[in-house]
């Protein structure tokens, strides 16, 4: 099959993206973000709709132009269809359907998760990147996902451990809006943790069974920590704020990485991808590539653009299964929710 082009809609969350693949090759990705919820320290729903809503129209307009494209040569038109907030997806979700029955052109329907993993087969026609082989272990951490997923092939994925409460991009969202950091505190925390002392403090971490995760009792240890040095010092966070950054990024990456590591070693797995927000992280992504020269594996780190939610990853995973004739039903509705 030839000259197939996809345009891809993302809007899962609190970014609106369009993007454009042809045969494999990637054309285009545009990114509208949303600064409108940096002054409430977290995404609100309502005004990420609304948001998509004015970004829309230009954000798929910009991806078609900067791709070269025409709607009329698109042979499909693939959507985020979840999980993600419902509100947002129904933005994308409608909008994808109202150009794909206007210009009679197929739809297919993409799982947000499964985009992040997919990411790393993404090729443009300058870059090319090795993708990870089947099957493989993907560490897959953002704002509302922390999960090792066990990817067999392109369709077939297997979660086997998860958060069974916050996710590790909400730990560090959260844990800086008690320091004070804006949002998202992500790379707030990143930027910080570079100048301060990683063993400076020492946070407990939990003892969760199988591979699953737990971040929400770190949050809260945290909390308690500041709260108590604050009595004896209204200063101690603005005077460690570099080491304590540093030492929350460090606990939280052990947590991600010791099951990880676990993971591996029982199923006998030596291929590792980090798929995600998180997977920005800079401490993260050099501590995956020390265990890497440590354990003898092949570490796949997706570039920055492909980490934060972006259309060029649904792009791919649109490819994949318009190449295996998966379409969807006009009437499909988004969810909120869903396994990978
Ligand atoms: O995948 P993503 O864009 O979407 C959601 O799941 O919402 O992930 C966003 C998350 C946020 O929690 C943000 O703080 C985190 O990714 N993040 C980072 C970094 N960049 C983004 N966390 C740590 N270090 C970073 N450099």
């Amino acid at each position: 099959m030839e000259n197939i082009i996809i345009l891809a809609i993302e809007s899962s969350c609190d970014d609106t993206s369009a993007a454009v693949i042809q045969d494999g090759v990637l054309l285009s990705n545009v990114t509208a973000s949303q600064g409108v919820h940096e002054e409430f320290g977290g995404v609100v729903p309502e005004l990420a709709s609304r948001a998509h809503q004015l970004n829309i129209v230009p954000v798929v307009d910009a991806a078609l132009k900067r791709a070269n494209t025409k709607v009329n040569q698109l042979s499909a038109i693939a959507f985020t269809r979840g999980p993600g907030l419902l509100g947002s997806l129904l933005v994308g979700t409608s909008f994808a359907k109202g150009l794909a029955l206007a210009n009679n052109i197929p739809l297919v329907e993409v799982n947000h998760l499964q985009a992040h993993i997919l990411a790393h087969f993404i090729q443009t026609a300058t870059e090319t990147k090795a993708s990870p082989n089947f099957p493989f272990l993907c560490l897959l951490v953002s704002g509302g996902n922390s999960q090792i997923v066990l990817v067999k092939s392109h369709r077939e994925m297997e979660i086997i451990g998860q958060t069974i409460d916050d996710a590790a991009g909400e730990a560090f969202d959260k844990c800086a809006k008690i320091m004070g950091l804006p949002y998202p505190g992500g790379p707030w925390i990143d930027r910080l943790a570079k100048e301060g002392n990683p063993e400076a403090f020492l946070f407990s971490k939990p003892n969760i069974p199988g591979y699953n995760y737990s971040f929400s009792g770190l949050k809260t240890s945290f909390l308690y920590f500041l709260r108590d040095n604050l009595k004896e010092n209204p200063n101690f966070i603005e005077e460690n704020k570099a080491d304590l950054c540093a030492s929350l990024q460090k606990t939280i990456i052990d947590i991600l990485t010791n099951k990880l590591k676990r993971a591996a070693k029982d199923l006998k797995i030596n291929e590792i991808a980090v798929a995600g927000g998180v997977s920005a992280n800079s401490g993260l992504r050099d501590a995956l590539l020390d265990l890497g020269r440590r354990h003898r594996w092949t570490v796949h780190i997706p570039p920055f653009s492909y980490t934060t939610d972006n259309a060029a990853m649904v792009c791919q995973a649109g490819y994949f299964k318009y190449l295996d004739g998966e379409f969807c039903p006009m009437d499909a509705a988004p969810y909120a929710k869903t396994k990978i």
